[in-house]
């Protein structure tokens, strides 16, 4: 019967007047399943995972706002969601204030002091395979922590109070998830390999759904982050500990290194499309600039009338991704280390020069489309929020891909990103998702590595339309091109364009991947314009919150994983 008890956590919560009120809630880490959509009229929070949006949920009606119920679903993701919700990792956050105010915050993590553009070379000036993505030194120096206090000045609840259910599920353990448990059986061995001590991630045999997952030392160090604020992650024993580790395993983040993270409050990357504004991530994002880019290439089509899945409307778009995303690869990079020519590549005289050898049903080629000229010189996690007073945020953050690096901080229980292959490690050589790029994205000892992390929020006559971000490493911004377009221009109902099959061009490789589901008739009359179709595993898991013409929040959560949609 234990397997099925109710799960209160009392909680004894400081209220601001230093008075002590009892909270109760009721969650249940034992029994619950996903909501696929919900609509609703206060509030609405989707994730990655059903117990983090209830969470978020409990504090919107525990008087949280948006910004409050953002911070609660991402400490409980860093501990039902190990794959990608973390405290060891980074994430960008895109918001719009009830007041109409702007926000995009940058707790992207950054390459350590002792970094250098040449650190994943030998002597002989080849890759060392694998080091910038499983183990210690493929780690950047974490943002989450701090990304988290800097968001709270918008909230309206203790920090507190909103760590107490991270804390509780850590403490307390929950039941895992079919996908949970073969995500952490596919990474048994490397869990072994490079951890220098036990971690709760692993155990005899093999996990199977159901099971129940307790992370002691993590309890603990978000317990530490409760009682001292930042410097419980920054500073004291979790410093200390992430220092041991990074010794013990040949990384090489400091205590220093930690104390010197800054999340920085970055202007939003906003623009017109056919009367909405797109309001997303600027660099060290590549997602907002690409959008910019993609959409703006396109808007002057009619694509509406080519209609959804026709081969000529997925032939545009696979040209004006393959166009952004070789740009990408040459003039993105942290705008804080390297001058991006972002007026230049986004100017419509421009990218209307970059659709000039378009040929409509003739595939491009990546060797004859590179980057434009100007005269200048998987896995990751999203969540959307709203609430009734009108506050939309978006949250879109990662250890990189699952799991990250692997590696486990000794004592402290969460697992370190492998951000560090988001750099350019060698002009030329492809990331994990196939990405190039070179001079603007090499290692600098404290720069940030470009991410493809795009949260968005897109405003209709100045207030929120649409809440939307996913996963997926440099699909990011394609999935949510997609989605957009999906509902601007093809008016497809939110769900069909949350689910519907996804492709994806990134320049290079020269190929449309392409989701299992996509239709045959479909890849075969691209196939005949001289694409090479290429089917793969899931696209993204994008979340989306759509407000309705009569204010009502439709949250859709995507049916690619265990994503949930909560609303009341
Ligand atoms: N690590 C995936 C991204 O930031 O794009």
């Amino acid at each position: 019967m234990n397997k099925f008890f109710i799960f209160c956590f009392i909680l004894l919560i400081h209220s601001c007047s230093g008075t002590k009120q009892l909270v109760q809630q009721n969650i249940d880490p034992y029994n619950y399943s996903s909501t696929k959509k919900t609509i609703v009229s206060n509030g609405a929070v989707v994730s990655a995972h059903p117990l983090a949006s209830k969470v978020g949920l409990q504090i919107l009606k525990e008087g949280g706002n948006a910004f409050d119920a953002a911070i609660a679903t991402q400490l409980a993701l860093a501990v039902v969601y190990p794959g990608a919700g973390n405290l060891g990792g980074g994430g960008f956050m895109v918001a719009t204030r009830s007041n109409g105010d702007r926000l995009a915050l940058d707790y992207r993590e950054m390459a350590p002091a002792s970094a250098h553009r040449d650190m994943f070379l030998d002597e002989k000036g080849n890759v060392m395979e694998g080091r910038s993505v499983l183990g210690h030194l493929s780690s950047g120096v974490p943002g989450t922590v701090a990304g988290l206090f800097e968001t709270h000045q918008y909230a309206r609840l203790p920090f507190k109070k909103l760590i107490e259910p991270a804390i509780a599920l850590a403490e307390k353990g929950f039941k895992i998830t079919a996908r949970e448990a073969s995500g952490l059986n596919s990474i048994s061995g490397n869990l072994k390999q490079y951890n220098t001590m036990a971690t709760a991630l692993q155990k005899e045999g093999q996990w199977k759904a159901g099971d129940t997952l307790i992370q002691k030392d993590l309890a603990q160090t978000l317990v530490r982050i409760r009682d001292n604020g930042k410097d419980g992650f920054y500073e004291g024993r979790t410093a200390q500990l992430i220092e041991e580790e990074m010794k013990r395993g040949g990384g090489i983040i400091t205590k220093e290194d930690l104390k010197s993270y800054k999340a920085k409050w970055r202007t939003a990357y906003a623009f017109d499309y056919k009367g909405n504004t797109v309001v997303s991530m600027p660099l060290p994002s590549s997602g907002g600039l690409l959008l910019h880019q993609m959409m703006k290439m396109l808007e002057k089509k009619d694509i509406q009338k080519m209609g959804f899945h026709s081969p000529e409307a997925v032939q545009l778009m696979i040209e004006v991704e393959r166009r952004a995303y070789a740009d990408r690869s040459e003039f993105m990079g942290d705008a804080d280390f390297y001058t991006a020519p972002v007026q230049a590549i986004t100017s419509q005289a421009y990218l209307d020069q970059r659709m000039q050898d378009f040929i409509p049903g003739k595939a491009g080629k990546s060797t004859e489309v590179l980057p434009g000229k100007i005269k200048v010189s998987e896995e990751t996690t999203h969540l959307s929020v709203i609430d009734r007073e009108g506050n939309a945020v978006a949250v879109t953050t990662t250890l990189n891909n699952g799991y990250g690096s692997i590696t486990v901080v000794g004592r402290a229980g969460f697992l370190l990103n492998n951000e560090m292959d988001d750099f350019s490690i060698k002009p030329g050589v492809p990331n994990i998702y196939g990405a190039i790029g070179g001079q603007a994205n090499a290692i600098v000892p404290g720069k940030r590595m470009l991410s493809s992390m795009t949260p968005t929020i897109v405003l209709k006559n100045n207030k929120p339309f649409l809440i939307v971000g996913t996963p997926g490493g440099t699909t990011i911004p394609t999935s949510v091109f997609q989605t957009l377009l999906n509902i601007i221009d093809f008016d497809l109902s939110t769900e069909e364009a949350v689910n519907k099959p996804k492709f994806h061009h990134q320049w290079l490789p020269d190929r449309v991947d392409i989701e299992r589901d996509f239709p045959s008739t479909l890849a075969k009359a691209l196939e005949k314009m001289g694409y090479q179709m290429h089917p793969r595993s899931a696209i993204g898991r994008t979340e989306v919150i759509r407000v309705l013409p009569n204010g009502q929040f439709e949250a859709v959560a995507d049916k690619r994983g265990d994503d949930s949609a909560e609303g009341f």
